[in-house]
Parts: structure tokens; C-alpha cells; sequence
């Protein structure tokens, strides 16, 4: 009888688990009060900068459902589409690479990747800054991503060059023109990239400016269309949408004009005019944006007194959010389709070992919710513990120096308890090598820093670019007024007058709020789909500094001054105003191998090996 329970109640368990989805080992999902999605006629979801995380965030529950989870939430929502005779479009606009393990950490990189991404029925998909920086990653993308997407992907301003044979060609066709599967919609659709510059030489970016005059650009804006939809990654603030707007309002006063951007890896949303619209959808995979459009859409119904309504949510990447958008539960809600794409980035995590433990964090560190300097920042840590550790130069560990890191080297926070192979890869995904200047005087090295760590540019001079680049991306486009209250917003309880449910079980029992996105956008303060309490975020300097094996008194005549090899340039234009002639001849390799795999190793030999 005993033993028959146990059995049963193990059964039950295991059940429970593959219901649950997500990853292995995921945080369980947290319940908290929500606010609905509202359809229109014409319904998007939009992902953007996933840089990877299609495994979830494993250690934070509001965002630990996985790609396969949004394989069964975006199935379900098109059947509802289906049913209520509207449309539903998924949407991509880049930066799918980049920044965890699941697409980091295998040799070639992105090994599993493309395979698991792919299985997402993605309609309109561009390119990011990032499928560019190195050449073979701009020749995966071309070999696999476009190729796995055909017709669905869009490169306006985009070219690529087959090395081998030299040929120059679009990344993927200009633009797409076709139509909704069950209002039979005209869609005439673009794909940009901002105007980026740090591309590897086997592709080219046209700058948008330059773009719209081209002859199929003009065409297509000429193009009888119900909508025009414009994906990129580029922020929605960003001179490049605004130019592609007003090319296109110039031809077409009437027609709704539907911007998806990203890049800036922020929520947010603003109107260009009132038949226009644009939203950004966050970033890492928190967040599934929502955008709906009602009204005359038609071509043959439009007049000037037609009214467009719009409508945009983000929503949490929470599968018990997931399950309240679609009316189902942890029984209902998983496809086989859905399954089958979780066990297979289950089966890529195992065979990377992204679990691997380096050793147990024994707090929190955070990049901008804690300040800096302070006991929980992340920067603080690399200052006082890690840098005078690793920046040892055998050859040189007798001389005192200077050891500089750009806070946009660590992308993430760690979390009280394992340090995997896996967060190796969110913390830190750079190849960055510390670099140093041997024997600069003091006198001229102690004021680097503070030039680096000047608001706006060093100099005048067109190069090298802004300052704040050194810094993490979500500092670019922060409120000027969140800065300066250092605290994000005002209320949690601030419901913006949406209809708010609470998720989960237990009627009428709201939900403890939880931490996390408390969005203002230029529509309202209602946009995040959970209700939030808000999370404090503190300004932290382009660079941080440790003086590392400085003499006990006074001070020395000349130190080593070592930094992250990608803010050289930076570092240059410094000491040139400091009076020092420096140029690249002077700058050598202190340490060998990169920062991740220094810190990495600083915490298999400083923390617990278990938690
Ligand atoms: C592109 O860069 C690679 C590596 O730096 C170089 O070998 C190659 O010649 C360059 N190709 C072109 C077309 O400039
Ligand atoms: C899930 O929903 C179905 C259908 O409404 C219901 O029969 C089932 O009991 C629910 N399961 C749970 C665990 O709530
Ligand atoms: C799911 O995986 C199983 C086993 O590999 C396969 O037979 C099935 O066709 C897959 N289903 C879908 C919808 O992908």
C-alpha cells in the first residue's frame, strides 16, 4: 500500500514536471496580477535582441519559459486568431546571437542554435548588429537563418559577399509583399539595420538614408498595400526609422505604417503620427511584445476620417503569464510541438554542460540595481577581488598598475548560487583581452579614468566614437529623470487604469508583486503585461579602475596601464590629452586569455566549488 503511494506519487511528480515546461532545473514561475492583451484585426508578437537565451532565464522566475514554450503560446494564439477570423504575425528583428552558452558555447558556435530557432514559425525575420561582427558568424546567418526562413526574411539595406567566389549579393530579398492568411491583408514589408558601421568586411550596410532613394525602395512604397510593416533592429527613437517614416507617409497619407525595432534593449512604444505606430520589445528574451491594430484597415474602406486604434503590451516571458493569455493551464498549454523544441535545447544545454559549476556566487551581485560603489555591486567585486588577482603579468608583477575595465564588458548579474559554464557566457560573451602600456607616469596614468568616464565625447574630434558606448547599452537610452531619482519609477500600484486580473489559482487573493519592468512609454504606464513593483537602477561610469600592488607609502614614479582591449582607442585619445604620445605600436598583451575566462577562473579558485 506504502510503497504503491510512493510509486503513484513519483508518477505524479514526473508528470508535473513535463508539464511544467521550461528547462530542467528552471526557476518555477511566479504568479502576479496581469493586465489582458487587447486584439485587433491585424495581431503581432515580436521578439528582439534574444542574443541566445532560448533556454529561458533558469535562474529568475518571471522569465524562465523557454523557445519551446513560445512554439505552444505562439500556436495557440494563431488557433485564436484562426477562430476569430483575424491575423496574427510573428516578428524578428535580430540579435538572436551572442550572449549564453546555448549558442556561445559550441564549437562552431551556434552548433545547436539554428536548429531549435528555426522551429519558431517566424513571419517577417532581419538581421542584427550582432550576426555581424565576425565574418563567420555573418556566413552562418547566411548559410543557415535565411535559408531556414526563404521568403520570410528581409534584408533592405543589407548585402553579403561569398568570400570564396567574391560575389556581392542582398543578404535575403529587399522587401515582402504578401498577404494575412485570413483577412487576405496586403502587406508590404521591410527589414532594416541601423546604421552600423562594425561590421566584419563580408557584409555591407547601406545607411538608411542612402536606401530609401534606391529604385526598388521607391517602388515599393509605391506599391498598392493594405499596411506597410517596417521590422529593424533599430531603436524606435532612432534617426533610421524616422527617415524610413517620412519616406514612406510621403506617398502614402493614409496607410497605417507598423515599425518592430529593437537594438536599445528596452520596452517602448511611441506613434510617429496617428496612423503610425512603433514598439520596441526588450531584450534576452524577457519579453514577448505585443502590438494590435483595429480599425479601417482595407485599402478600399480608407478615408481621412477612419480611426486606427493601437494597442501594445510586453509581455513577461513567465509561462504562467503565458498560460492567463491563452486561458490555459500547465495541462493544456504545451504543444507537442512546443515539447518537443524544450527537449531539444534540454538536449543541447546537457551536451554542452552549460550546468557546469565553476563554484557557488554567495550573494547577489548586480550590474545597476545596487550602487556602485557598494557591497553588491558587480563592479565593486571585479575591483576590489577579482582585478587585483588576475591583472598579474608574471614578466611585470613588481610593477605597480593600473588596471581599467568598461562596465559594458559585464552584460548581466550574477545570482546567489552556481556559477555555470553557462553564465560565463551571459556575464561576460566578449573576447576582450586585457591589454597594457608599460611604465606611463603616474602623474598622467591616475588621470585616464576620469577622461573615460566623462559624460558625452573625450574631445571634440570625430573620433573615436561617443564615451558611453564603454558602458553597458541600457544606460544609452535611460530617462534622464530615472538617472537622476537613481530610483526607476514611482509606483508599483500604478495600474495606468488598465483592467488588472491577478494570475494564478485562489480568486480574489491578489498576488504579491514581484520585482521587475515598470515600463513608461510614450502611450502610458500600462504597457507591461505584469504588474510590477519597480526595480532601483543606479548609474554606474563607462570605466572602473583597481590600483593593483601600489606601494604601502607614497606614490609610484610610473605604472603599468593595463585595459580592456576594446576601449584602446579611448584610452589613446586620454593620454593624448594628458600630453602622452601613445598610438597602437605601444599597446602589448598583459594577461593570456580573455576577462570571462580570468574571472571564471578567479571563482573556481575563490568560491565554494558547491552551494
Ligand atoms: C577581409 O578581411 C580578411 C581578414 O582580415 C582579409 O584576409 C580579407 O582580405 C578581407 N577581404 C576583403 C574583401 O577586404
Ligand atoms: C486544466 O484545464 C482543463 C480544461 O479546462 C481542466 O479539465 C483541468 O482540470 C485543468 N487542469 C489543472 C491542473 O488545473
Ligand atoms: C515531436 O517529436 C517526435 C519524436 O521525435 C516526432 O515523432 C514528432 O513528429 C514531433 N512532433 C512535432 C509536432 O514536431
Amino acid at each position: 500500500m506504502t510503497s504503491k503511494a510512493v510509486v503513484l506519487g513519483g508518477a505524479l511528480a514526473a508528470l508535473a514536471r513535463i508539464a511544467a515546461a521550461a528547462q530542467p532545473g528552471a526557476a518555477e514561475p511566479v504568479p502576479a496580477p496581469m493586465r489582458d492583451l487587447v486584439w485587433g484585426k491585424l495581431n503581432f508578437l515580436h521578439t528582439t535582441d534574444t542574443h541566445g537565451w532560448h533556454g529561458g532565464h533558469l535562474q529568475e522566475p518571471q522569465y524562465s519559459a523557454d523557445w519551446g514554450d513560445y512554439v505552444s503560446f505562439a500556436e495557440h494564439m494563431r488557433k485564436k486568431a484562426d477562430m476569430d477570423g483575424v491575423d496574427l504575425l510573428l516578428v524578428d528583428t535580430g540579435d538572436r546571437v551572442e550572449g549564453n552558452g546555448l549558442y556561445d558555447a559550441s564549437s562552431p558556435k551556434g552548433k545547436y542554435y539554428y536548429d531549435i530557432y528555426r522551429q519558431q514559425d517566424v513571419d517577417i525575420i532581419c538581421t542584427g548588429n550582432h550576426e555581424l561582427y565576425i565574418a563567420s558568424t555573418a556566413d552562418r546567418e547566411h548559410l543557415h537563418t535565411v535559408p531556414n526562413f526563404k521568403d520570410k526574411y528581409i534584408a533592405s539595406n543589407l548585402d553579403y559577399i561569398d568570400t570564396r567566389s567574391g560575389e556581392r549579393m542582398p543578404m535575403a530579398q529587399r522587401y515582402r509583399k504578401f498577404q494575412t492568411k485570413n483577412q487576405k491583408l496586403d502587406i508590404v514589408a521591410f527589414g532594416f539595420l541601423f546604421d552600423f558601421t562594425g561590421n566584419a568586411n563580408n557584409t555591407v550596410v547601406q545607411p538608411v538614408r542612402e536606401t530609401v532613394k534606391e529604385k526598388w525602395f521607391q517602388e515599393a512604397v509605391r506599391e498598392e498595400t493594405d499596411v506597410f510593416v517596417v521590422i529593424g533592429h533599430v531603436g524606435v527613437r532612432m534617426p533610421e526609422f524616422q527617415t524610413i517614416f517620412r519616406e514612406i507617409r510621403k506617398l502614402n497619407p493614409l496607410t497605417p505604417i507598423l515599425f518592430f525595432g529593437g537594438h536599445v534593449h528596452i520596452r517602448d512604444a511611441t506613434a510617429y503620427d496617428a496612423r503610425s505606430f512603433a514598439v520596441a520589445s526588450g531584450r534576452y528574451f524577457e519579453t514577448i511584445g505585443w502590438m494590435s491594430v483595429d480599425g479601417e484597415l482595407e485599402r478600399a474602406a480608407r478615408s481621412e476620417r477612419s480611426r486606427l486604434s493601437f494597442h501594445r503590451r510586453y509581455i513577461d516571458n513567465n509561462l504562467l503569464g503565458l498560460h492567463h493569455h491563452t486561458g490555459l493551464n500547465a495541462t493544456s498549454f504545451l504543444t507537442e510541438h512546443g515539447r518537443n523544441v524544450s527537449a531539444m535545447i534540454t538536449k543541447a544545454r546537457t551536451e554542452l554542460d552549460l550546468d557546469y559549476a565553476f563554484g557557488c556566487a554567495p550573494k547577489t551581485l548586480w550590474m545597476s540595481r545596487s550602487p556602485y560603489p557598494g557591497q553588491n555591486s558587480i563592479y565593486s567585486w571585479i575591483e576590489n577581488e577579482v582585478l587585483p588577482d588576475v591583472a598579474v603579468n608574471p614578466r611585470r608583477k613588481d610593477v605597480p598598475r593600473l588596471a581599467i575595465v568598461n562596465t559594458g564588458s559585464i552584460r548581466f548579474d550574477i545570482f546567489k548560487g552556481p556559477f555555470t559554464r553557462d553564465t560565463t557566457y551571459i556575464v561576460s560573451p566578449f573576447l576582450s583581452k586585457m591589454t597594457y602600456i608599460p611604465d606611463v607616469p603616474y602623474a598622467m596614468a591616475r588621470k585616464v579614468i576620469k577622461l573615460l568616464n566623462n559624460a558625452g565625447k573625450i574631445t571634440a574630434s570625430s573620433t573615436p566614437p561617443d564615451n558611453r558606448f564603454m558602458a553597458i547599452p541600457e544606460q544609452l537610452v535611460i530617462h534622464e529623470s530615472i538617472i537622476n531619482n537613481e530610483v526607476s519609477f514611482a509606483s508599483g500600484d500604478d495600474l495606468g487604469g488598465a483592467p488588472q486580473k491577478p494570475l494564478g489559482e485562489g480568486a480574489g487573493q491578489r498576488p504579491r508583486l514581484t520585482e521587475g519592468y515598470t515600463t513608461r512609454d510614450d502611450i502610458g504606464n500600462d504597457g507591461d503585461d505584469t504588474v510590477h513593483l519597480p526595480v532601483n537602477f543606479y548609474v554606474v561610469p563607462n570605466c572602473i579602475q583597481a590600483e593593483v600592488d601600489f606601494p604601502s607609502d607614497g606614490e609610484p614614479e610610473t605604472v603599468d596601464l593595463v585595459f580592456m582591449d576594446f576601449i584602446t582607442p579611448w584610452v589613446l585619445i586620454a593620454l593624448r590629452l594628458l600630453g602622452g604620445e601613445y598610438s597602437r605600436e605601444h599597446v602589448q598583451l598583459y594577461v593570456e586569455g580573455t576577462f570571462t575566462e580570468l574571472m571564471a577562473g578567479w571563482i573556481e579558485k575563490s568560491w565554494p566549488k558547491r552551494c
